[in-house]
């Protein structure tokens, strides 16, 4: 029996009688010949049936085989340099499991509603294969960079009993009587666990109640928050910059076919090195006044502002000092200046955005305590919290990459709900 084989290990097979199972791209053909393109979720080839070679039923059937029919062809691997593999097979026989009609999504153009309404289907495209290929590589390069430099990963939980970023888009849910929340941030396990471990991270889901339907907003998203004891506001900004670099840079190495496929402009991502600019919200505010954009005093930046911002430089730019004001409670307060904390954003090129968020850490516990009442949060679900600044506080630090956003920005895919397999989004709650 001719072994059976993945589409991706075929030059490794030529002139071999061997058999792949998959599904039919893509057909056409004549009263002698047939062409299937054969995918099987590692590639896709081209598989050649002449009539005069095979069953004359069976090469009937084939030639009248609908889009996405399950099938395992077994025929001899060709050189071809006419196809993109290299390679075609010759097909001796073939076992059709299911002769499917009227799979939706044709070869013709689609609208985006209805593609994200048959997402399940959908994920069977050279589009969203791509995509999720990229994000396969961001999870790999991101997973490497922490595991490599010592790194604990920590899963943090993803019921909890408060918000830590804002009230204001918590999803709550019943608990056995009383209210728990859906994570927005792992942040502050991690701050735990860099007390107990030095440095830590969590990569996982996080959920913000978002009420704009946004290009960068999902309502479930994952992300990944590296935190580390003993760490400054400039440690934290060498960090995002460095860990940047390092994963655009595997993307950019090992997803040349898939930057290639969505058309991806690769000398941009091949610009993401350091150094990234580091400039204040003050100067950022003037720069984007300069511009012609409009800035509200004391106010945090929207679209317009990061998108202006970006557009005056070639690579990741970060921006701190924030606004004591309008960021999390968590944050600290700089020293020479308590109107401004020690966060710092990192804003994506193109349009892309705001993809990390982080800073330095409130590490006093008085001032925590006044955060927290100011921030109207409830002190006894952050007692916890607290024990961490009475028993060993230090000075520490993280930060919080959007996965969606940087897979969307290394992609050049426009809008986040294609960075994910299953998009959430305010309208979006199916498949
Ligand atoms: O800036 P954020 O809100 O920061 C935090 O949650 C911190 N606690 C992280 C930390 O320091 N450990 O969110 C971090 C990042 C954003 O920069 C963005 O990339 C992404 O999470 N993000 C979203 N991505 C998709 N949809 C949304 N609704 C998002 N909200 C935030
Ligand atoms: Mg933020």
């Amino acid at each position: 029996m001719a072994p059976s084989i993945s589409i991706s290990s075929i030059a490794a097979h030529e002139d071999q009688e061997v058999s792949i199972s998959g599904w039919l791209y893509n057909s056409r053909g004549s009263g002698k010949i047939a062409f299937l393109q054969l995918r099987d979720g590692s590639g896709i080839i081209q598989c050649v049936m002449a009539k005069a070679e095979n069953d004359e039923a069976l090469f009937q059937r084939a030639r009248k085989l609908g889009q996405e029919s399950s099938i395992t062809v077994t025929g001899v691997v060709k050189a071809d340099p006419r196809s993109k593999l290299g390679f075609e097979i010759q097909v001796n026989d073939l076992e059709i499991h299911q002769d499917a009609e009227g799979y939706p999504i044709t070869p013709k153009a689609h609208g985006p509603a209805f593609l994200f309404e048959n997402r399940h289907l959908w994920l069977r495209s050279k589009r969203p294969h791509a995509v999720l290929r990229i994000r396969h590589l961001c999870v790999q390069a991101i997973r490497n960079y922490f595991d490599d430099r010592g790194y604990l990963l920590m899963d943090s939980p993803i019921f909890t009993p408060a918000a830590c970023e804002g009230t204001s888009n918590l999803f709550e849910t019943e608990y056995f009587g009383r209210s728990a929340y859906l994570t927005q941030s792992g942040q502050l396990y991690q701050e735990a666990g860099a007390m107990a471990f030095g440095k830590t991270y969590c990569f996982g889901p996080t959920f913000r109640a978002e009420k704009s339907d946004t290009r960068r907003h999902l309502t479930e998203f994952w992300m990944v928050e590296p935190e580390v004891a003993y760490a400054d506001l400039d440690d934290i900004m060498d960090l995002a910059e460095d860990f940047l670099v390092e994963v655009v840079g595997h993307v950019v190495k090992h997803g040349k076919e898939h930057l290639e496929t969505l058309g991806r402009d690769v000398s941009s991502l091949e610009r993401v090195q350091k150094p990234f600019a580091r400039i204040s919200y003050d100067e950022a505010c003037e720069k984007v006044k300069a511009l012609g954009v409009e800035m509200k005093a004391e106010d945090d930046f929207g679209s317009p502002q990061e998108t202006a911002l970006a557009e005056q430089y070639d690579r990741p730019v970060m921006v701190h000092r924030f606004p004591t004001a309008i960021k999390a409670f968590y944050m600290k307060e700089d020293p020479t200046n308590p109107l401004r904390a020690l966060g710092v954003d990192v804003l994506a090129p193109e349009g892309y955005g705001e993809i990390i968020g982080g800073g330095q850490r409130e590490d006093d516990l008085d001032v925590l305590l006044k955060k927290i009442d100011e921030h109207g949060l409830p002190r006894d679900a952050f007692d916890w919290f607290l024990d961490l600044r009475k028993y060993g506080t230090c000075p520490h630090g993280g930060f919080g990459l959007g996965l969606e956003r940087l897979v969307a920005w290394i992609s050049g895919v426009k809008h986040v709900r294609e960075a994910v397999p299953f998009a959430r989004t305010m309208a979006q709650l199916k498949p």
